[in-house]
């Protein structure tokens, strides 16, 4: 070794030296990459083996991007031009096997055990169970409604009601564009597609209010496509389903039709308008309870299915669909005019 060129020895030293920082900057990087809190609170039992994955994959990947970024630093610092040195090149290099080989079967060996790690942990989660709870999931611009079967018949629901510690099975289905029906703190998403019925699979196992969101950029109320999930105890679960379903399909038609009531929340109206009667406060779309007081049934209609034609001050033509006309039957749409035109005629 002692017959080496002082060059050699240099650059051995200056390898060690960027390795030595690579492995103190990793470290710090990997405390760091665990301490912070990525999600919100665990509510299903699929949250632990997905949050370990996601930890693991954290501690791998780190040491990887602060080593290489380590080296680009070291090297843009150390071996920087200096002047006088504009026209220099630096010393011909032929490739290096050794190097080549490690650097293709370290990163070879680590993709393969963190795939295989990762398809476990999902074979894993995506088990079935034997007698899960089945609620459809439908969204559209920009709400979801919830499904549930009671008897031979479903109700719906703009809330989301689950019974802790039994496997739900969403089926997601789309009305309009792609949706993705996201629950944080179950952590498992897809997408809603149209014309598709997407299923998987959780199992809530904490009792509480947890956020649901949209997690596909789906027009321009996207931001307010947002529910709340209700993990209940078995009974309460049952009770609630139960009222549900006594709820105003049932009940002797309100003033104005509890068809059109249930319609408005149903076909997501609510998401977006604001509407005292069905208690809706969007703020996507204007606000109906001013809007709509003193117009005529023909004006309500045509801001249902031609939603374009007159756009209320202060809001932009194109956020309302624009297929309401073709995705509500005309009775349904006689049914939601009735019962705006009646709850909006205001005093
Ligand atoms: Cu629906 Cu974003």
């Amino acid at each position: 070794m002692s017959d080496q060129p002082p060059a050699s020895r240099e650059s051995r030293a200056q390898v060690r030296q960027m390795l030595l920082i690579g492995a103190i900057a990793s470290i710090v990087g990997i405390a760091l990459a665990l301490w912070i809190d990525w999600f919100p609170v665990p509510g299903s039992e699929q949250a632990g083996p997905i949050d370990t994955l996601w930890d693991v994959l954290l501690i791998a990947s780190v040491p990887i991007f602060v080593l290489v970024e380590t080296i680009v630093l070291y090297c843009a610092i150390k071996f920087r031009m200096r002047p006088g040195e504009e026209l220099k090149d630096g010393p011909p290099i032929h490739g290096n096997t050794r190097l080549e080989i490690i650097w293709t079967a370290i990163p070879a060996i680590l993709l393969v055990g963190l795939c295989t790690y990762a398809f476990l942990v999902l074979r894993d989660v995506e088990a079935k169970a034997s007698d899960p709870v089945k609620v459809r999931v439908v969204g559209q611009q920009f709400a979801w409604t919830f499904y549930y079967r009671v008897g031979g018949k479903e109700v719906a629901s703009p809330q989301l009601y689950v019974p802790i510690n039994r496997q739900v099975e969403f089926t997601l289905q789309s009305k309009d564009v792609l949706h993705d029906f996201w629950v944080p703190s179950f952590r498992i998403k897809k997408d809603a597609v149209p014309g598709l019925n997407v299923t998987y699979r959780v199992t809530p196992n904490r009792l509480g209010e947890y956020a649901i969101v949209c997690a596909e950029l789906c027009g321009l109320g996207h931001s307010t496509m947002r529910g709340t999930a209700h993990v209940l105890t078995q009974a309460a679960y049952d009770a609630q389903i139960k009222k549900l379903a006594a709820g105003p399909s049932q009940a002797p038609p309100a003033q104005g039709g509890a068809n059109g009531k249930a319609l408005f929340t149903s076909s997501g109206c609510n998401g977006c308008h604001t509407l005292k009667d069905a208690g809706a406060s969007g703020t996507t779309g204007p606000d109906l309870d001013n809007v709509l007081k003193g117009k005529d049934p023909a004006f309500i209609k045509t801001s249902i299915v031609n939603p374009n034609a007159e756009i209320a001050q202060g809001f932009s033509a194109g956020i309302m669909p624009g297929n309401f006309g073709t995705t509500l039957s005309g009775a349904e749409i006689d049914a939601l005019v009735k019962y705006l035109s009646d709850v909006t005629k205001g005093g």
